[in-house]
């Protein structure tokens, strides 16, 4: 692994990554609402040169795919990246099943196919970490998923997952869960505005447990605090993406970064945000 100014974390204890990884959403189309299929070849140059870079923490999903239906995230890694080098671990999404009407809860036979589809497309016999993704766009508060984790957990002792993990989650989703089985990541979309949020994450950290927030790049549409970055990323002859993932990582010793891009300029800037450290004035002015 090459070095970084924010080190690696171990998720679960035994799943050792670099705290800058990568998110696979961005390579068969720019996002799910995105209309245009991306390029296939460039995708792969792209998990290469990331695997090359030191990235060894992809994060993907069976559903991200391109409009059409054609091009998966998953085969594209696979194509890629087979015969997976050691150490680099595949995490990966299952929840949200995607029908005409858009995204539903789905049944327990389709929540097993889902982890079956993903099995089948990364090609390996055991998956490193599922999230269970519930809800859409925001956690949906007061749900139960003591019965999908339940069946996530009947999966994992039958050995077809390592670790398990929650995304778009509440604290009690959180305390449901662990009461049936270790959560070792939680994917949320972070808002250090919303005390809710920072209390899930500073729990996480207590516990030991990855927090990987998604969009940490404002999801391409940038975010607030993009001008305070800008200033920041001047003094340090960086730039705002760097800036934004490196005080993501500088926020919690257990934040877990997985910016997402197709360009491999983007991946290149956004793996150099780990030779990019902060001050305390930096991280004082974004305070
Ligand atoms: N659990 C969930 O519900 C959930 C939801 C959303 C995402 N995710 C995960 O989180 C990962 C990251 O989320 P995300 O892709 O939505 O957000 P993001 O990483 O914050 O932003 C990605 C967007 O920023 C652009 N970008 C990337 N690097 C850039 C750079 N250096 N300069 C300028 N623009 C740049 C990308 O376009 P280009 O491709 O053109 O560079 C893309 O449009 C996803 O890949 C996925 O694995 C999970």
């Amino acid at each position: 692994m090459a070095d970084s100014a924010y080190g690696t974390f171990a998720i679960g204890g035994d799943m050792t990554v670099d705290r800058l990884g990568f998110g696979a959403m961005r390579l068969a189309r720019n996002g799910m609402g995105d209309t245009d299929t991306r390029d296939p070849e460039t995708a792969r140059a792209v998990l290469r040169r990331a695997v090359e870079l030191g990235v060894n923490h992809i994060d993907t999903a069976d559903f991200y795919r391109s409009p059409d239906g054609t091009v998966l995230a998953n085969d594209l890694i696979r194509e890629a990246l087979s015969p997976y080098p050691d150490g680099l671990v595949i995490a990966t999404k299952v929840g949200p099943i995607f029908g005409p009407q858009g995204p539903t809860q789905g049944t327990a036979s389709e929540l097993r196919a889902a982890v079956e589809a993903n099995l089948a497309a990364l090609g390996l016999d055991r998956l490193d970490l599922v999230y269970l993704r519930i809800g859409w766009r925001g956690p949906p508060h007061g749900e139960s998923l003591s019965e999908r984790f339940e069946l996530l957990a009947a999966m994992r002792d039958e050995g077809l997952i390592r670790h398990l993990a929650l995304s778009n989650v509440d604290e009690t989703h959180l305390a449901e869960a662990q009461s049936i089985a270790p959560v070792l990541a939680i994917q949320n979309l972070f808002d250090p505005s919303n005390p809710d949020e920072v209390a899930l994450a500073h729990r996480a950290a207590e516990e030991g447990i990855a927090f990987v927030p998604f969009g940490p790049l404002g999801s391409g549409r940038g975010s607030a605090r993009d001008q305070a970055y800008a200033t920041i990323a001047q003094r340090h002859q960086a730039t705002t993406a760097q800036v934004a993932l490196a005080h993501g990582l500088a926020l919690l010793r257990n934040t877990v970064a997985i910016p997402g891009t197709e360009s491999l300029a983007h991946l290149e800037e956004n793996v150099g945000a780990r030779s990019l450290t902060l001050t305390a004035d930096d991280l004082a002015a974004l305070s």
